[in-house]
C-alpha cells in the first residue's frame, strides 16, 4: 500500500443510485466539514468537453466506464480532505471500488426504491443507462446494485430525512468515527 493517508485526511466518498442526492448532500456536507466538493460526472464533462450523456451517445458506455475508472481512481488517490460525490455505477467497478476501501471513507445514501421511484420522471432525461428500459427493469437494476453499495460503506438511511438532516446525520458519524478512532491528543 502507497501513501495510505490517515483517517481524518480520507476523502469522503459519496456513492448511491442515480438521484439519491449525492451532489446535494455532498454540498451542503462541504460546507459544514470546510472541504472542497467534487463531482466525478462534473470533472469528467470538463475533462473531454462534454456532457456524460453526449459521451454515452458518441463513445460507448465501455468508454465512459474507463475514463470514469481512471478519474476516479486518481481522485481517491491522489487527493485528500475532499468530498467526493461518485457515479452512481462506478462503485460497481471493481477497481473503484478497491480504490474507495483504500483511500477514501465510504458513505453509501441509501433510499428505498418506494421513495425512489417517484424521483424517476426528474432524473432520466441526462441519465442514458436508465433510457429504452421497463420499470421493472429499472427496478431490477436498482434492486442489483444495493448489496454492492453496502460493500465496506457505512449505509446512512434516508427515506425519512431531507438532505440537510441527512448531512447532519454523516457529519455525526464522521465525528463520531474520528474521535473514537484518532482522537486529536490534548497535552
Ligand atoms: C450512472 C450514473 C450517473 C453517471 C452515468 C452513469 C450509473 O451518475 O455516472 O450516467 O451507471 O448509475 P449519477 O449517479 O450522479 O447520476
Amino acid at each position: 500500500m502507497e501513501n495510505v493517508p490517515s483517517l481524518r485526511e480520507r476523502n469522503i466518498a459519496l456513492i448511491g443510485f442515480m438521484g439519491v442526492g449525492k451532489t446535494t448532500i455532498g454540498e451542503r456536507l462541504s460546507k459544514k466539514l470546510y472541504r472542497d466538493f467534487v463531482d466525478i460526472d462534473k470533472v469528467i464533462e470538463e475533462k473531454y468537453g462534454m456532457e456524460v450523456s453526449e459521451i454515452f451517445r458518441t463513445k460507448g458506455e465501455e468508454e465512459f466506464r474507463r475514463i470514469e475508472r481512471e478519474i476516479s481512481i486518481d481522485y481517491c488517490k491522489n487527493k485528500r480532505l475532499k468530498i467526493l460525490s461518485l457515479g452512481g455505477g462506478a462503485y460497481t467497478q471493481d477497481e473503484i471500488r478497491e480504490a474507495c476501501m483504500e483511500y477514501c471513507i465510504v458513505i453509501s445514501l441509501d433510499l428505498t426504491w418506494d421513495s425512489w421511484k417517484d424521483r424517476l420522471s426528474l432524473i432520466i432525461d441526462n441519465r442514458p443507462v436508465l433510457h429504452n428500459k421497463s420499470m421493472e427493469e429499472i427496478e431490477e437494476l436498482f434492486q442489483k446494485r444495493q448489496s454492492t453499495y453496502n460493500l465496506n460503506s457505512f449505509q446512512v438511511k434516508t427515506d425519512s430525512m431531507n438532505e440537510e438532516e441527512v448531512a447532519d446525520e454523516i457529519v455525526s458519524l464522521l465525528k463520531l468515527g474520528w474521535e473514537w478512532y484518532q482522537p486529536y491528543i490534548v497535552d
